[in-house]
């Protein structure tokens, strides 16, 4: 990024001066430099095999090294199709959200219940892209990180039917350390909250059996048990998961998955007293081999952030127990303020899950001219699936581009990653797309996707209701 050197820069920048001078508008102090020869996909290629990802503790902190799941999705050979494939994903499950949201909020609490929660975890969606390495019973367990929803399983073997994973599948009978969850407990009763599906007994009358569904058939069955959870060399004892013995889904080659949400049977709320109800993330960039973290815990030291931690308020939903709402106050281009109705309605959703960043039509309308407008005169490429603001940089080693700035309540602001802000639709530059899309309707929610979260520290402080955010270049090391 300090390639400063380079007189091509300086070539495409200077129009934009002299166009910004004319109009007044002071609109190009705050640029980006994209190296566009970075983006490409060529090295991503090569990853054929996933090693379990590292982890430490650190003044009572927990620290899981974070990588993308394409790290363990093997060979990919037409990228054209996966990243298609990935949009169209995407978009599955933002309509998803919307429904649920609209459900709520009309109150329309017939034939609803949390049981919908999890159909927006995105699974069967194949948009859920990060994972960590956890030791359950001893054994080391891959897993797919979703802050959307709660219950935590793992494949157990005997299986009646399991999709292939990496890890061999985890063996309750000879694990000293599990025991069954008993149908008569208040344990399985709180499965209701956190799956909408009550908790069953099993033919046997003693164990406690779930049902999570994903949506669309995809889904997880088994029983409820408790086993020695190893989080980077935080032990808890009795942490209740889900053992699927019966599991159907696009899950990549993990394990299983780990619930971040909010309710009782979350990791969060089952480790709150290790880790006092606070996580974090950083997401690295989608490159295979670059990684993140996820922190457990509370002590901000052990993050390596470039600014300090600004803290907004974070909003519940009555219904939605499980979502992270924030009140998004505004968005800014390069140092300039959109106007647009849309914003401080009180109600953004922060999404792990979700990829690209959804707006309400009349922020992203406001958005996409004003980087057009401090973007000009590159050719301009077809739009790509949900993208439509997207260019021909086929022609240029490096190019300078606005920031991208989002204001939330409290005075806090954020600034998107260089790494954020264009999505490579092919590799070689010649289709590159502003990575927001707009949603169709005005009273939609607006969604801030993972691709716009990447290289910030992220802390969800659940017990002072509070999401912070801090620059950070994401690593483990
Ligand atoms: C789990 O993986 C880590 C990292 O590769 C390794 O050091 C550790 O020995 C493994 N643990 C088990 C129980 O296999
Ligand atoms: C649950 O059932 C078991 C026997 O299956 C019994 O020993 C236990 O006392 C029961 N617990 C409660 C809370 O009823
Ligand atoms: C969002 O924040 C703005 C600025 O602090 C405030 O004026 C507005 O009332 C907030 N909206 C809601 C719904 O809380
Ligand atoms: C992009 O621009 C280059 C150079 O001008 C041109 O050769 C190429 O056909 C364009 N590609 C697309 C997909 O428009």
């Amino acid at each position: 990024m300090s390639e400063g050197s380079s007189l091509l820069p300086l070539m495409l920048f200077l129009p934009f001066l002299l166009v910004g001078m004319r109009e007044g508008v002071h609109c190009f102090e705050e640029v980006n430099v994209v190296n566009l020869k970075k983006f490409q996909w060529r090295d991503v290629n090569h990853v054929s095999s996933c090693q379990p990802q590292k982890s430490r503790k650190e003044k009572g902190v927990t620290m899981l090294e974070m990588k993308h799941r394409d790290y363990c999705s093997g060979l990919v050979k037409d990228w054209n199709k996966k990243l298609q494939k990935h949009l169209i994903s995407d978009d599955l499950r933002v309509q998803s959200l919307q429904s649920q949201i609209k459900r709520a909020d009309s109150g329309r609490t017939e034939g609803f219940s949390e049981a919908q929660l999890p159909l927006t975890s995105g699974i069967k969606l194949q948009t859920l892209n990060y994972i960590v390495t956890v030791e359950l019973g001893g054994k080391n367990m891959t897993v797919i990180v979703d802050t959307g929803s709660d219950l935590t399983w793992v494949q157990c073997d005997p299986c009646k039917s399991c999709y292939g994973q990496q890890d061999p599948l985890f063996k309750p009978s000879i694990s000293p350390s599990y025991q069954s969850v008993l149908c008569n407990t208040s344990t399985c009763q709180t499965l209701q909250l956190a799956t909408g599906n009550s908790g069953v007994c099993g033919t046997d009358q003693r164990t406690c059996n779930y049902f999570v569904r994903y949506g669309d058939g995809s889904y997880t069955r088994g029983e409820l048990g408790r086993e020695r959870l190893d989080l980077g060399g935080t032990v808890m004892e009795g942490f209740v998961f889900g053992c699927g013995r019966n599991n159907k889904g696009l899950f990549g080659g993990a394990s299983g998955l780990m619930g971040l949400g909010r309710t009782k049977l979350s990791l969060v709320s089952q480790t709150f007293s290790k880790f006092g109800g606070v996580f974090s993330y950083c997401l690295p960039s989608s490159e295979a081999d670059a990684s993140g973290s996820l922190t457990l815990g509370g002590d901000s030291s052990v993050y390596k952030n470039s600014t300090p931690i600004s803290y907004t308020r974070m909003i519940s939903h009555p219904q939605l127990l499980s979502f992270y709402f924030l009140n998004l106050t505004g968005i800014s281009i390069g140092g300039v303020a959109l106007e647009a109705p849309g914003f401080a309605q009180g109600r953004i959703l922060i999404d792990s899950g979700t990829v690209i960043t959804r707006l309400k039509p009349s922020v992203y309308g406001a958005l996409r001219s004003e980087f057009l407008k401090q973007f000009s005169g590159f050719p301009p490429a077809p739009g790509f699936s949900i993208l439509n603001t997207c260019f021909n940089l086929s022609e240029y080693e490096e190019v300078n581009i606005p920031t991208i700035k989002m204001h939330f309540e409290g005075d806090v602001q954020v600034n998107v990653d260089v790494s954020g802000i264009f999505y490579f639709v092919k590799s070689d530059a010649s289709q590159v797309c502003l990575a927001v899309a707009s949603l169709a309707y005005e009273d939609q929610v607006g969604i801030i996707g993972n691709f716009q979260q990447k290289n910030l520290r992220i802390v969800y402080d659940s017990k002072q209701t509070r999401l912070g955010f801090a620059e950070e270049i994401c690593n483990f090391t």
